[in-house]
């Protein structure tokens, strides 16, 4: 098989290595990827996706897996489709699930999904009777697309009607001028990926990501500092989990849901059992990498029998023990991180702590490796007891810059409701 795989992060340079594994693979291409794993494949690009469609429809491309979620949105399945590709990733009216929280929340009520209780806020005048009906903590979130910082909790009351007035006026353009008010909930996260193929719903191993920037939990949201699977459950937890995909495949298939892609669930593990914090359509980052170094099973084989609409045929196979992912972030994500500063042993450190390491904000400058964005590398293992050596590699890793989390896999720290726990007066973290 000719693959292309569309996207320029972490996740992607995984997804990429996977694939790079199976013997189905004819050739890999890949449309922006960064200067770390570009030596993957083939690059590709072109001006828009009906180019990209048509280009990849020439050379013999016969699958598209799509990394992040802006690209769904804005339809690039759709135009593959209509080149007679398949692909893994949601077309543009599925990509909707998570490109507007309004439509996911509408999507989960009809069909009975349990979730956080919700209003919609449009204007100014309904602020105040909104929140009358919601206790604080309360959560606020921007209806669209905002880079993942659209979540806002509101520890107080003026809190909130602050927030929700900046981002009525506009605080994420056009994204924020409809808002979804919600229930906080308490309880530990975790990250449900399922792929779908129209018919099937096969959930991966439950995998856990670490949201916040700072060890025990605090400071900012980003969009993920590490990872770890598979999270241990109760027997109960699974099979509430087991219900909840039930339930989300009867919904996909009273609606017609006909992609083949990856419904991601963001689940909190409430008192009252599980309740879905979020959709969204692609794999997460950095769940993906976490998850693919435990796959056993061959990635492009699964990939090929979800397009063939043959999903219940495939047979998942991890490695023993747990996965882990820690995320290296330039000093000053995800707000202002200091762009430049060489990585310079990597190989060493490879070798050295027997780790995979999976690059994202890096570029090479004379053979240098330059790192020039917020999150800049992965470094993950699977095994047993593998933490220390992946603790082991960061420290050694020689790039200045660096900022980790020291507590990646670490459980105790889960389920204490952000607000009643710091005393920092930090605002919930987020
Ligand atoms: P989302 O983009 O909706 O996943 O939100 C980002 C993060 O905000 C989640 O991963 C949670 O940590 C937190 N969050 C979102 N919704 C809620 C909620 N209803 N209650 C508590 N925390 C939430
Ligand atoms: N790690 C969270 C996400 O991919 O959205």
């Amino acid at each position: 098989m000719k693959v292309l795989i569309y996207g320029g992060g972490a996740r992607e340079h995984a997804l990429a290595w996977k694939i790079k594994q199976s013997p189905l693979l004819e050739k890999l291409y890949l449309c922006k990827p960064n200067d770390g794993f570009a030596y993957l494949g083939e690059v590709l690009d072109a001006e828009n996706f009906t180019e990209l469609a048509k280009i990849s429809k020439e050379i013999g491309i016969s699958l598209l897996v799509v990394g992040p979620e802006d690209f769904l949105i804005r339809g690039i399945v759709d135009e593959f489709k209509k080149a007679g590709i398949s692909a893994i990733g949601a077309d543009k009216k599925w990509a909707m699930l998570e490109g507007s929280k309004s439509f996911s929340k509408e999507f989960m009520v009809r069909n009975n999904i349990p979730t956080a209780k919700y209003k919609i806020i449009t204007d100014k005048s309904q602020i105040s009777q909104v929140l009358d009906e919601f206790e604080i903590p309360v959560v606020l979130k921007a209806d669209g697309l905002a880079a993942g910082k659209g979540v806002y909790i509101a520890c107080t009351r003026e809190d909130a009607e602050s927030m929700l007035n900046e981002f009525l006026e506009g605080k994420y353009g056009n994204a924020s001028k409809k808002i979804v008010v919600e229930e906080f909930l308490e309880g530990a996260e975790i990250s449900l990926i399922s792929l779908w193929d129209g018919k099937t719903l096969l959930p991966l191993i439950p995998v856990r990501d670490y949201k916040k920037l700072l060890s025990g939990n605090k400071g900012p949201n980003t969009g993920g500092m590490g990872a770890y699977c598979p999270v241990s459950l109760t027997l109960e937890e699974y099979k509430e989990l087991e219900n909840y995909t039930n339930t989300l495949k009867d919904a996909l298939i009273k609606e017609n849901a006909d992609f083949t892609g990856v419904v991601y669930s963001g689940l909190m593990l409430t008192k009252e059992g599980i309740k879905v914090l979020e959709y969204n359509m692609r794999f997460g980052d950095p769940e993906t990498q976490a998850l693919l170094i435990h796959l056993d099973t061959d990635l492009l084989e699964i990939f090929k029998k979800q397009s063939e609409k043959k999903l219940d045929e495939v047979e998942l196979k991890w490695k023993q023990g747990q996965s882990f992912c820690v995320v290296v972030a330039a000093e000053g994500y995800p707000e202002t991180p200091i762009k430049g500063g060489e990585i310079v042993n990597i190989a060493e450190i490879i070798e050295n702590n027997d780790v995979t390491v999976f690059y994202a904000g890096v570029q090479k400058q004379d053979k240098k490796l330059i790192a020039n964005g917020g999150r800049v590398l992965s470094v993950c293992k699977t095994g047993i007891g593998v933490q220390k050596d992946i603790y082991d590699a960061i420290k050694q890793l020689d790039y200045e810059n660096k900022a980790f989390r020291n507590d990646i896999g670490e459980v105790s720290i889960f389920g204490k409701g952000c607000c009643k726990d710091e005393g920092t007066g930090d605002n919930c973290g987020i």
